[in-house]
């Protein structure tokens, strides 16, 4: 009989097969990959956005009717992110950029994990929580000056707006050029904790697909990619399959 840990041990070396030949492998994160860190996500059952009404709480319109409202949301996130540490997930994609398997890191977070995790190659779609900027004198400061002051203020007076993206701002214009280029020409993307429902950054796994790339899907439940464009689907903790990913890598490296 074989058991679901001989169906797992044969898709993570499917997956260390298909790193360990690819000219270009890129990763796309989300959420998920930070779960394990304490941060939760959007939208599995206890997500933030089961608490706060993204409309109300994360679009631009409504931090700039009314930022000290949007802030108690903020606040919450601040706490989170401020004590997170990078996890398994995040640094076992450090060590196989190091080992020269991965190219770069796209992610959709902004709790700065994949970079204090040691990756080098990460482009920020939706910014980083770690400063704030002043929309009417255009100070920036660094979160951590100002926290534990809420709503915290630049020295003009004016209620300070974190370096993030909000729903309908616009992707930094070089993080969609860099990560459209890469995407078309990887020949493997790893998803790691993405709903992958928020476009452009759910637009990535397509273009890879349609130009030959192999999809691979790390996630604790499917998602709409699943059973369309994902060619080997590793369902459990991101934490846990990544660092077997790592080690059947280095297994294969060592032969
Ligand atoms: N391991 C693997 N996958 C996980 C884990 C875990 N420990 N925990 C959660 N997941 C999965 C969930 O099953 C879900 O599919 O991660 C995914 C998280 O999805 P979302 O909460 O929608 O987060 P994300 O895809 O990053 O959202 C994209 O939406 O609200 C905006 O700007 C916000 O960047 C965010 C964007």
């Amino acid at each position: 009989m074989v058991t679901t840990e001989k169906i797992m041990k044969n898709l993570i070396d499917q997956v260390a097969d298909i790193i360990t030949t690819s000219k270009l492998t890129i990763a796309l994160t989300g959420a998920g990959i930070s779960a394990e860190s304490g941060i939760p996500d959007f939208r599995s059952a206890e997500g933030l956005w089961s608490k706060f009404d993204p409309n109300e709480y994360a679009s631009i319109a409504s931090f700039m009717s009314d930022p000290e409202k949007v802030w108690l949301m903020l606040r919450e996130m601040d706490d989170l992110v401020s004590s997170a540490r990078p996890n398994k997930a995040h640094l076992g994609m450090s060590e196989l950029e190091k080992l020269g398997y991965l190219h770069c890191i796209i992610t959709q977070n902004i709790d700065n994990l994949h970079q204090s995790g040691g990756s080098k190659n990460v482009i920020e779609y939706h910014g980083n929580s770690s400063t704030l900027s002043c929309m009417w004198c255009g100070r920036r400061f660094r979160s951590d000056e100002k926290r534990n002051e809420y709503p915290p203020r630049c020295e003009c007076g004016r209620i300070l707006k974190p370096d993030v993206v909000f729903f309908g701002e616009a992707i930094p214009e070089k993080a969609l050029n860099k990560s459209f280029m890469l995407a078309s020409s990887a020949q493997a993307l790893i998803l790691i904790g993405t709903s992958a429902v928020v476009s452009p950054a759910n637009t990535i796994p397509g273009i890879t697909k349609r130009n030959g790339g192999k999809i691979i899907e790390i996630n604790k439940e499917k998602t709409h990619l699943t059973d369309s464009i994902t060619d080997v689907f590793l369902q459990g903790s991101a934490g846990n399959i990544v660092s077997e990913i790592v080690e059947a890598v280095k297994n294969i490296k060592r032969q």
